[in-house]
């Protein structure tokens, strides 16, 4: 692994893909755990959580369980809370069910937390968040991950679907912006 550029920005190696995909398996053997007979229903949030998505549906062959995708659509809200996001493309009837929401990274936490209260209203029996990576440092919503892959500081990363302006999605290691 080596630097990589985009956009005249900088980034270093993080985090790699045999690190990565050691930690999704210990999460798939948590859900495993935890959700076995429950049929959980994967909530991918497209589109920087599917690779993470991908590999960790894949970490729990041995349970039953079923996925989706979502997209969240920003537009600007009449509060002055800033943007609102829309959830798209949830077509399952999720009534009564164990959710995972899966999250390529919980931030500031205002995303999941919408998703959550939008998610709530449909009245599934449990919702459980999924998330690769966490800033802790950047929270600012009450939002408490049930399956964390790692706890990052407040850094800007890339790699293994986080992306720069749509680039760098591919990087099949996570890299983390350089100060120099
Ligand atoms: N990288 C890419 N996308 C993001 C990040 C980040 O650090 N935080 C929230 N979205
Ligand atoms: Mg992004």
């Amino acid at each position: 692994m080596k630097q990589v550029t985009y956009e005249g920005l900088t980034f270093e190696p993080y985090i790699s893909k045999n690190e990565i995909a050691a930690r999704v398996e210990e999460i798939g053997k948590d859900i495993v755990r935890d959700c076995a007979g429950k049929m959980p229903l994967f909530v991918c949030v497209l589109n920087g959580a599917f690779p993470f998505a991908s590999d960790l549906f894949r970490a729990t062959e041995t349970i039953e369980a079923e996925i989706t995708f979502i997209r969240l659509k920003s537009y600007e809200g009449t509060s002055t809370s800033g943007s609102v996001k829309e959830v798209l493309g949830l077509h399952e009837d999720i009534e009564g069910r164990t959710v995972i929401v899966v999250e390529d990274i919980v931030d500031t936490g205002n995303t999941i937390y919408r998703l959550i209260e939008d998610l709530k209203k449909h009245k599934p029996a449990e919702i459980k968040v999924a998330t690769l990576l966490f800033k802790p440092d950047a929270l600012v919503r009450p939002v408490k991950p049930d399956y964390v892959g790692f706890s990052i500081p407040t850094k800007f990363i890339i790699g293994y679907g986080l992306d720069l302006n749509g680039k760098a999605r591919n990087l099949n290691d996570i890299y983390i912006l350089k100060e120099d």
